[in-house]
């Protein structure tokens, strides 16, 4: 059994830090790593370690960790690949908790044995592994600058986790630059052993740590990080920026540090449901970092532009509504709050428009109005470079009403346009931490985020209305016969089910297929019919007929007795006719689906996230629209309605022009059968079924065929 391991804590506040291959070489990176150790003020002691002892920066140096003899939680390792395990070992002797392995050559390079050797001793020694293939790691907590990144860090509340050490490098220089402060910065590198979830249980709890950035190339142990990442978004804001989204950046993570990209869409969706920000790239993380920062809790989302350029604030509602922000539009209100500051040509509708003849005491002013009015909720106040712009009082003022806002609890984005003054003036506020854009659309997006994560907690806070759905719904399968209805296509070694095997496996997983029954006779089939219902389709059932309709096997759509009767003898005659020698097995009657609105259900095992459904528009459609939903499992009713909505076949489900409001529970329940298939089953790879035809409340939904893919030996077909 391998040891505990040690408290993620200790990685954060160590109470000693070793630099394993420190050299009094200037030029060498465990010189860099001594360096930035001491420039930062560490609060704990270092321990630069190399066997031929001596002095480096001043500081004695141990010939090995185990000759130290004093706590040290981590061991910062600077030595070549070839020599990593050895150091393994010496910091195994020194009771080391985490060794913080810069070198890089492993997995990124193909050496995946070297790097499964290194984590292999590491945990049979209690040790845990960040890395490899890192620059180090800061954490404000402890002053701790342990790697060989720049110097210049900002302390503050922002997290970071990266898995490119080089955007991590990139993203101390332009956080410190944007005025954002960092409370730690982790790189993960090849993630062979500790990843995002493991350091979300520390950052989770870390009341430092205001928000979390993450920056994601590939996605190991997905279902982990889902979890992980659910916990940490009901307390703080978490937002991810994924790379790889195209076909050609996919392959180029996949080959940076050996992890799986995956679909993106099925990255971008569970995202969503775990209440993740995703950010499109590297500035629009930054900005919302800064935003979000000390940003209030907005009482709604009812949000005013306030400008002092009609063009602005036209750009600006465009931009509000790219990111789902609804505009205050009470204009009685707007008029009575606003109608003194603006004059006869501008507008007080939504946006306010002061025009260019405003100057900063009449912008203050709209802004302060805004302020004393309860049903303005979030405000975009944008200011665009005029000649009567006092430049040297807008920074103050914008200061004094950034103060007032936040002790207001109410969100203000300010947009300034303009030339280098404008660009000072930006950068002068941010440095006194107020965020301020240059872009209407960069300052919409920062509203639009908060509103997400604002919705996200309130959701987590408050239960949902139970009409529509309910959180704790839970569905039960029948597992001896889902083990049955898979036994055969196990025992013949096929990685599929053929048809009657799937309609099984949808009658354990308590789904309805269209109702059937096998006739021997005519007799039989009348009684078939009555019983399952008018109208229905006869079949006849035959090994030796594979085409049905070519020999005049099938009959659709029959609606009565006689018609029935009719079809019968018509089907017998003309395929004993077409086909000499026949053997009849009886006559199949199936209940004729028609009506209702055609979905895609389905299911599968993602290869980074594990279990995940699908959901999406039926039919011949789904491929050309690609109108598709995904959810990680488990999945509640609640989270199988919100995928459903996020699909325009919702508005299909919901009956267009006079039609019924179709059974959306039976599809949230069909869901949450297949999530609970594949979440139990791990011989389940791929389950779809396609259509589900969906009829109008109470009537349920009928599947009308399955498509399931299972382990096994030998391909299909
Ligand atoms: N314990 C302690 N010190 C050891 C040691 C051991 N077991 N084995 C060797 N050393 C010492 C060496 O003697 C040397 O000190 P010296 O200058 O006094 O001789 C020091 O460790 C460094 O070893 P060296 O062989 O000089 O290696 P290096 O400094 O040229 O390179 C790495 C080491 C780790 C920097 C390099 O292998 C590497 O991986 N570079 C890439 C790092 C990177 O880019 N990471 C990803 C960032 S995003």
């Amino acid at each position: 059994m391998s040891p505990a391991s040690p408290d993620i804590r200790f990685l954060f506040e160590p109470r000693g830090v070793a630099v394993v291959g420190a050299s009094p070489d200037p030029g060498k990176i465990g010189h860099r790593i001594v360096g930035n150790l001491q420039a930062m003020g560490a609060r704990c002691p270092i321990y630069p370690v190399n066997p031929k002892g001596g002095e480096i920066l001043g500081l004695p140096v141990a010939r090995t960790a185990a000759e130290i003899g004093a706590a040290v939680d981590v061991a910062v390792i600077a030595v070549p690949v070839g020599r990593v395990l050895d150091a393994a070992a010496d910091c195994a002797r020194a009771g080391v908790g985490f060794l913080v392995v810069v070198t890089s050559g492993y997995a990124e390079t193909g050496n995946l044995e070297g790097e499964r050797q290194l984590v292999a001793f590491a945990r049979a020694h209690g040790m845990r592994v960040l890395g490899p293939n890192i620059f180090g790691l800061f954490s404000a907590k402890a002053s701790l600058n342990a790697g060989f990144g720049p110097r210049e860090i900002r302390p503050g509340n922002v997290a970071i986790i990266t898995q490119s050490g080089a955007m991590g490098g990139a993203m101390i220089g332009m956080t410190a630059a944007e005025g954002i402060g960092l409370s730690a910065i982790i790189p993960v590198g090849n993630k062979a052993d500790l990843d995002e979830a493991d350091l979300l249980e520390y950052l989770r709890d870390d009341p430092a740590t205001e928000i979390v950035l993450i920056y994601i190339e590939g996605v190991k142990q997905g279902q982990r990080l889902v979890r992980a990442l659910e916990a940490t978004t009901r307390v703080k804001p978490v937002i991810v920026i994924k790379s790889g989204r195209s076909r050609r950046g996919a392959m180029a993570a996949a080959s940076h540090t050996g992890s799986l990209a995956g679909a993106d869409e099925v990255f971008d969706d569970i995202m969503r449901q775990v209440g993740v920000l995703r950010a499109e790239h590297l500035q629009e993380a930054l900005a919302w970092c800064g935003f979000l920062t000390g940003a209030p809790r907005p009482a709604g989302d009812r949000t005013l532009i306030v400008t002092n350029g009609g063009g602005a604030g036209v750009a600006a509602a465009d931009a509000c509504e790219k990111y789902g922000i609804p505009l205050q539009d009470d204009f009685e209100m707007l008029s009575r709050v606003f109608a003194e500051v603006t004059p006869d040509i501008g507008s007080t509708k939504n946006p306010v428009d002061l025009t260019g003849q405003a100057t900063a005491a009449h912008y203050t002013d709209a802004l302060r109005r805004a302020l004393g009015e309860p049903a303005i909720h979030a405000v975009i106040a944008i200011y665009c470079e005029t000649a009567l712009l006092a430049f040297d009082d807008l920074p103050d003022a914008i200061q004094r009403l950034a103060r007032a806002y936040r002790a207001a609890g109410r969100p203000v984005a300010f947009c300034l346009l303009g030339g280098t003054r404008v660009t000072e003036c930006i950068a002068r506020l941010r440095a006194a931490g107020v965020a301020v854009f240059n872009e209407v659309y960069t300052a919409a997006a920062c509203l639009g985020a908060l509103n997400a994560w604002d919705r996200h907690r309130r959701a987590a806070e408050t239960a949902p209305a139970p009409a529509e759905c309910d959180e704790d719904r839970a569905v039960s399968i029948d597992f001896a016969a889902v083990r049955a209805a898979l036994g055969p296509a196990r025992a013949d070694g096929r990685r599929f089910l053929l048809a009657r095997e799937g309609q099984a496996l949808l009658r354990a997983i308590g789904m309805r297929p269209p109702r059937s029954l096998v006739a021997g006779t005519l007799e039989e089939a009348v009684a078939a019919a009555a019983t399952i219902g008018y109208p229905v389709v006869l079949k006849i059932v035959s090994k030796q007929v594979v085409h049905k309709s070519d020999v005049g096997g099938v009959a659709l759509d029959l609606e009565n007795r006689d018609e029935v009767i009719a079809a019968y003898q018509a089907i017998l005659q003309s395929c004993r006719q077409r086909v000499p020698g026949l053997r009849i097995g009886g006559v199949e009657v199936t209940e004729m689906v028609r009506g209702g609105t055609e979905v895609i259900v389905g299911a599968r095992r993602d290869p980074a996230f594990g279990p995940i459904v699908m959901f999406g528009l039926g039919g011949i459609y789904v491929e050309v629209l690609a109108d598709v939903a995904f959810r990680a499992v488990p999945l509640s009713q609640c989270e199988a309605l919100s995928m459903i909505k996020e699909t325009r076949a919702h508005r299909l489900l919901l009956g267009v022009r006079g039609e019924e409001r179709r059974d959306i529970d039976a599809v949230t329940d069909a869901l949450q059968r297949l999530a609970v298939l594949v979440g139990t089953n791990d011989e389940v790879t791929d389950v779809e079924i396609n259509p589900l035809v969906v009829y109008p409340a109470p009537e349920g939904a009928t599947a009308v065929d399955i498509r399931v893919a299972i382990r096994g030996e030998s391909p299909p077909g």
